[in-house]
């Protein structure tokens, strides 16, 4: 039988960028189901609530019939076990990214071997790219539109405007 091959894109995604969707659309093919998970990183303090995110999330990707959108509590590898995943993917994008990411994957092998880390490189245009960049542009009035899906140009406004 041919194997089919679950991945989990976790992440915070408070919001989604362009950078994340690179990651997604290049993921897509690769991957028979690819499960985009909200997670909580406990050295953020989130703008968006998890619902939020997942609601963005649903919308912007819903055109894949392959990509189901979740969210999770505790650990990451919990997560991926249930789902029956064999593969965690992460975007990598400057060397600054890899000491974490680094962590974070041998952390989950140390969890769990069967489950395997595959990174994904960025395209150079979106290597500055983070969601705390969109955000602090959006909460100056800055444009996003560069950085950001429509949707999420919306919400940051909608967030910002309602804080203000
Ligand atoms: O987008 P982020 O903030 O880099 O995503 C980080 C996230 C949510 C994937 C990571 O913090 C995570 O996996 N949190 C769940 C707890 C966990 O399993 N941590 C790794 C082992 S210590």
């Amino acid at each position: 039988m041919a194997k089919h091959i679950i991945a989990v894109y976790p992440g915070s995604f408070d919001p989604v960028t362009n950078g994340h969707l690179d990651i997604i659309e290049r993921a897509v093919p690769i991957f028979d189901r690819i499960i985009v998970a909200v997670g909580e990183n406990l050295s953020k303090k989130p703008l968006f609530t998890v619902d939020e995110r997942m609601a963005i999330l649903k919308k912007i990707l819903k055109r894949y019939r392959n990509i189901e959108v979740d969210s999770f509590s505790g650990l990451l590898i919990t997560f991926a076990r249930t789902k029956r995943a064999s593969v965690i993917v992460r975007g990598l994008r400057a060397v600054s990214d890899y000491d974490y990411e680094f962590q974070l994957a041998l952390t989950n092998r140390m969890l769990d071997h069967r489950i395997e880390t595959i990174f994904i490189m960025t395209r150079g245009r979106y290597s500055f790219l983070s969601s705390g960049i969109a955000k602090e542009i959006a909460k100056n009035g800055g444009d996003v539109r560069k950085l950001v899906p429509a949707t999420v140009e919306r919400v940051l406004k909608e967030k910002f405007r309602d804080r203000a």
